[in-house]
């Protein structure tokens, strides 16, 4: 996508060769800063620090990690521990195992003088293909817009949208985003309801900010609102990204995702989860009781970061001293609540049968 006219991924090899630019999004949508992962520990504080997130640039960035780790010591060992220590820093998105697990097979054979160069290709190919799927989600997608626009004849069509599975969150184009920015660009009067999402606000600050880059009319709402947009008839669809769907369809994401996907199925509002095929996770199958959710810092729910009328950056407490509190990262849709799956081989139903006969090569028998 495009930042100032300029076009831009979200990870990259720096000119050096030796180190991996990324944009920091903790510093987003105030200042624009980029950073540089010169080791498999930076790499593995990105992930964990959130300065990368969203379930396609965390694998991205795993995969990175682990080229820079086989820099310094292509051993078995530390090819082992680097997978072990990446695979640690965020649990619920499947797509940074199945990168791990990507460049494991790739370079596991090769002699030890060859790992390095081999697991620099295999990364920057993983990162070009999240773009190609984005693009083909966006393809696929853009319909489910068309015939709503269709229908509407010239007034915009409203798409709700939680967290940020937008152009931040992967590689390029995003996710849930690539059927709005392809519908967009091809002239449909697309707007998007952006909920905040308590309580690290990635709608607020990371939605709004690269729809705003790109053009997109768009709206922040607080998370409750949803739910009153819907029964006023303000939302035609919601699509939303995921960090895990199970073999049977069930969705994991953002927390809060679940609450929408009830709204929208009592008001009949069409509910899509857009998934990029290394975000399935054949191995399970019930996601309520296979998933693993991440629980992180009760700080994030406690303060809120902002920026002052003067200008400056401030974290400031929300509650009072002392409350308990929990911060759970992701929730799970049950697969009877998504009306379909947006993948890059095509829109299919949240069933194992359909996302078996779509992936074959990856479903278990
Ligand atoms: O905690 P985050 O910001 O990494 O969570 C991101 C999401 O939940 C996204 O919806 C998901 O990763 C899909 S990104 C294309």
């Amino acid at each position: 996508m495009k930042i100032d006219g300029k076009d831009m991924r979200t990870i990259w090899v720096e000119s050096d060769g030796k180190s991996v630019g990324i944009i920091d999004q903790t510093q987003l949508p105030h200042r624009f800063v980029t950073a540089r992962l010169k080791t498999l520990a930076d790499a593995a504080r990105a992930i964990q620090s959130m300065q990368v997130r969203g379930a396609p640039l965390i694998g991205a960035t795993a995969a990175y990690g682990v080229w820079l780790a086989l820099r310094e010591d292509a051993s078995d060992e530390r090819l082992e521990r680097a997978c072990a220590t990446l695979l640690a820093t965020r649990p619920t998105a499947i797509n940074l195992k199945w990168a791990l697990d990507e460049m494991v097979a790739t370079v596991r054979n090769l002699p030890r003088g060859e790992r390095a160069a081999v697991a620099l290709r295999r990364a920057g190919a993983i990162s070009d293909e999240d773009v190609a799927i984005n693009l083909a989600i966006g393809r696929h997608g853009l319909p489910l817009i068309e015939e709503i626009a269709a229908k509407k004849k010239s007034e915009r069509v409203n798409v709700l949208t939680h967290c940020n599975a937008g152009w931040l969150a992967t590689v390029d184009w995003g996710t849930a985003t690539a059927p709005i920015y392809t519908a967009h660009d091809k002239g449909l009067p697309v707007h998007v309801f952006a909920d905040e999402t308590r309580p690290r606000n990635q709608g607020a600050s990371l939605t709004a900010w690269e729809l705003g880059h790109h053009g997109v009319p768009h709206t922040v709402i607080p998370d409750n609102t949803g739910g009153h947009l819907m029964q006023h008839g303000l939302v035609d669809l919601v699509i939303v990204g995921a960090d895990r769907v199970t073999a049977q369809g069930d969705v994991c994401n953002k927390i809060g995702t679940y609450l929408k996907a009830l709204a929208a199925r009592d008001n009949q509002v069409p509910f899509f989860v857009a998934v990029p095929s290394p975000t399935i996770d054949f191995t399970v199958s019930d996601g309520v009781k296979d998933i693993p959710i991440e629980q992180r810092a009760a700080q994030e729910v406690a303060c809120i970061s902002g920026k002052t009328a003067d200008g400056r950056i401030e974290t400031v407490q929300l509650i009072p001293d002392g409350t308990d509190v929990a911060n759970y990262g992701f929730d799970v849709t049950p697969a009877r609540l998504v009306t379909g799956l947006i993948t890059e081989r095509g829109v299919i139903a949240a069933s194992s049968e359909a996302l078996s006969a779509a992936f074959p090569e990856r479903a278990r028998v």
